[in-house]
């Protein structure tokens, strides 16, 4: 974990994976304040909304935090831009493989570039382009998910990847124990979402924090892709009415592809904007019968709302008691 730390300029190689609505300022500076690396989710933002977000989160914390752009954005270079301005040391590129020029554009800012690997050959091929450092995520995740759990991502690209260069963790992490044991693999840190979710600091509503605190990992399920054509990355979330509101969505485009009257690019981005829609109507709105509560499945192990230094202290906790008692 001390490689991580180093990289990330932390006290500990936690990181809070960007959570689009749920990581901005608060969140974002309590994650740093408490030793821990906190990401801005830029979601859907224009680079003028990121500006803000980024000077605010400063004003919190004199502490490094990242800023997760995802990579299908229309104005991704100007949003890079907006993070060279501020100096952000780290950008998370996310959804799908950097565009051409992405990755150049970053360190040429100075920052340091995470990318996600999907695949061992994909993680090779993105510290070839130069990634600094890589995180695989498996399917128990709560968001946009690939389709490989976590356990066996780590046994299939930590061997490989993780004595030469940085691999984080993520996807099904709720306690040090099993932070231990992807450490014991050779993964310099971790990143964990759905554990964070609900951290006092954390400004998503009381009635998805209640959600989360009576779900179980099996309610936190993935959605399904009705038509193949479309493409669909699946999305883990709390089961609810806005489970069945995406089955209609996609039909709605499905139909619209086949009149021709959109691309495959246009209907991609209906589809995430309306996922970003619905994750906005549960956590800022609160409305969580038809909104999109995106949880992990190690959403039954969040039991109530504690600060975010504290969740940090008792993983760091429970994850050396781990390795000091084997
Ligand atoms: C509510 C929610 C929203 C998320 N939004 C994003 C996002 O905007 N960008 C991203 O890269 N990952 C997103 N994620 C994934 C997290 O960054 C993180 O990688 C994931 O939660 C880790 O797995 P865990 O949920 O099992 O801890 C989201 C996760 C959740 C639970």
């Amino acid at each position: 974990m001390a490689r991580g730390a180093a990289f990330l300029g932390t006290e500990t190689a936690i990181m809070c994976g960007a959570m689009s609505w749920v990581s901005e300022r608060n969140l974002v500076a309590a994650i740093s304040n408490g030793g821990g690396f906190g990401v801005i989710a830029c979601g859907a933002m224009t680079p003028e909304l990121l500006d803000t977000e980024i000077a605010a989160t400063r004003a919190l914390t004199a502490r490094p935090f990242g800023v997760n752009l995802i990579t299908m954005h229309p104005d991704l270079f100007a949003l890079i831009a907006v993070c060279a301005k501020h100096q952000v040391g780290h950008v998370v590129l996310a959804g799908g493989l950097p565009p051409k020029g992405s990755v150049e554009a970053i360190k040429e800012t100075g920052a340091k570039v995470i990318c996600f690997a999907p695949t061992l050959a994909l993680g090779k091929k993105l510290l070839r382009s130069g990634a600094d450092a890589l995180v695989i995520e498996g399917s128990e995740a709560g968001g946009h998910i690939g389709p490989v759990s976590t356990s066996v991502l780590a046994q299939e690209i930590l061997p490989e990847l993780a004595q030469d260069n940085l691999v984080f963790v993520a996807g099904g992490i709720g306690t040090g124990e099993m932070i231990a044991r992807y450490l014991q693999m050779g993964a310099c840190g971790v990143q964990l979402g759905t554990r964070f979710a609900c951290a006092t600091e954390s400004i998503a509503h009381p009635d998805f924090k209640k959600m989360f605190f009576r779900a179980s990992a099996r309610n936190a399920v993935a959605s399904v892709q009705i038509d193949p054509r479309l493409p669909v990355i699946p999305v883990r979330a709390l089961e609810n009415k806005g489970t069945e509101e995406f089955a209609a969505k996609q039909r709605e485009v499905a139909l619209l592809l086949d009149q021709g009257s959109i691309d495959m690019g246009e209907a991609q981005l209906r589809i995430e904007r309306f996922w970003a829609g619905a994750l906005r109507r549960a956590v800022i709105d609160g409305d969580v019968e038809n909104g999109s509560v995106m949880a992990g499945q190690s959403v039954g192990m969040v039991k109530a709302e504690e600060p975010a230094a504290q969740i940090i202290q008792t993983l760091m906790t429970e994850c050396e008691a781990a390795l000091a008692g084997r």
